[in-house]
């Protein structure tokens, strides 16, 4: 981030109190706008967070072709119009976000070239499974130093068993499949809710498709789609770190429009924890008392388990207090990254491969911390708010790929936190 500032300060150590209300989804945005593609018409996505990832994303649909346009917080995208020949040799670099575009571009055009997508700390991030799926189904991937073309005369559909209920997998094979040819089974399939929005959007827009949300999901290609006006859903990843955040600070909050029905297994584990929660159709309402109830052990895995990118603003939480945990991360092979953050603000945490082994302590005491993901940066703001002093936590464009704005929402929690 060259001279732009990139911290966030916190001074911590105060209860949370107050009401915010959540953003829309990042995960079940992202899919939805590549989905647009296959409309071949115009799409207003309302509730879409302002995030850089959406950015990205938003580049990339233009760089292609498309005209899109902002209305507040509704996004309207214009997909009459894909120029193929932009796709031409263009390799689509950046972000993960990028390799949703594989899935919807085949659906539309039948040709997309990009590099590969980047990994990020957490892991290598490989699209193998993306690939030998979209192979099933008639596609040619042709690779050339450290990008690739994918065509097909036509796409057909066909049985796939995924060897691992990959989300990014499923949505591509899903936007693939919803204009082939003939019927696809994908088995296995991922369940998380935003497989469930993305099937809802396409479903509107004329797809047919059954057991969105089920391990076994069938899709039958249809000539046409048509554009719709879609809502996202409220983000169950930014509402579980504010529900997290308050178990770690105490005190009693309300999440507005939290999607309370994808986070039951985020508040099984926050009321083991000692949480309060009531849920209404307005959102979601946690009273926590400054000590919370330990808990031994915590295992990530694919929906309904407790997801992935709630793991680190759990370990921040979990690292103050009585008692030790043991967290398994079963999704991704490196992410406990923060706990080396966390270490000096005095965390008491060993890793072993896939495990974590957290020991409480009396408190945390707040100095400059670094995020090295977007999760792992929430889990180090969390923490400033728990402990004690002024914690600045650097590189806040990472957090910012998935947090509309974070220092917005916990000032209207009461924290003393600012951008600087
Ligand atoms: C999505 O990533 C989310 N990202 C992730 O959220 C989330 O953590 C993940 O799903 C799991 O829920 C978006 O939706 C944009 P996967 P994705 O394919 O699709 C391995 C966040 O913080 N794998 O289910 O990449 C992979 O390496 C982000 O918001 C292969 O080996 O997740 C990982 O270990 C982080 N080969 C595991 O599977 C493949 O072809 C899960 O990946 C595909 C995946």
């Amino acid at each position: 981030m060259s001279g732009k500032v990139d911290s966030i300060h916190i001074r911590g150590g105060n209860a949370l109190f107050g009401e915010t209300q959540i953003q829309g989804s990042k995960n079940a945005v992202l899919p939805v706008m590549a989905a647009a593609l296959l409309t071949e018409d115009v799409c207003v996505i309302e509730n879409c967070p302002r995030i850089s990832d959406v950015i990205h994303m938003q580049n990339l649909l233009t760089k292609i072709g498309c005209k899109l346009s902002r209305k507040g917080r509704n996004l309207v995208i214009d997909a009459r119009e894909v120029s193929e020949d932009y796709m031409e040799g263009e390799s689509v670099t950046g972000m993960r976000s990028s390799s949703m575009l594989l899935g919807a571009m085949l659906g539309r055009t039948g040709h997309i070239t990009m590099a590969y997508p980047g990994g990020c700390v957490i892991g290598k991030r490989p699209i193998d499974m993306h690939l030998n799926a979209l192979a099933k189904m008639g596609v040619v991937i042709e690779e050339k130093e450290g990008a690739f073309t994918a065509w097909a005369k036509r796409l057909e559909g066909n049985v796939i068993k995924l060897p691992f209920a990959s989300v990014g997998a499923t949505e591509n094979i899903i936007m693939a499949a919803v204009k082939a040819n003939g019927i696809t089974i994908i088995d296995n399939a991922a369940k998380e809710p935003e497989i469930v929005t993305l099937c809802d959007f396409l479903q509107r827009a004329g797809a047919v498709i059954e057991g969105a949300g089920e391990s076994l999901l069938m899709i039958k290609g249809v000539n046409k789609l048509h554009g719709i006006q879609f809502r996202i859903p409220g983000d169950r990843i930014v509402a579980g770190t504010y529900l997290f955040s308050v178990l770690g600070t105490g005190g009693h909050i309300f999440l507005k429009d939290a999607p309370t029905r994808q986070m039951l297994s985020v508040m099984r584990t926050a009321a083991m924890m000692g949480a309060d929660i009531e849920i209404s159709k307005e959102g979601l309402s946690v009273l926590a008392e400054p000590a919370r109830i330990p808990i031994p052990y915590v295992k990530t895995e694919v929906y309904p388990g407790f997801p992935t990118d709630l793991q680190s603003p759990l370990m921040a939480v979990l690292s103050v207090g009585e008692g030790t945990c043991i967290i398994e991360e079963t999704i991704f092979e490196d992410r406990f990254k923060m706990a080396q953050e966390l270490a000096k603000m005095g965390a008491q945490i060993k890793i072993d491969g896939k495990q974590a082994f957290i020991t409480g302590v009396p408190k945390l005491v707040g100095c400059e911390v670094s995020a090295g993901e977007l999760r792992g940066g929430a889990g180090l703001v969390i923490a400033g708010c728990m402990a004690e002093g002024e914690t600045v936590v650097k590189n806040r464009h990472f957090i910012e790929r998935g947090y509309e704005d974070i220092c917005r929402d916990y000032q209207n929690l009461g924290v003393n936190i600012y951008t600087g």
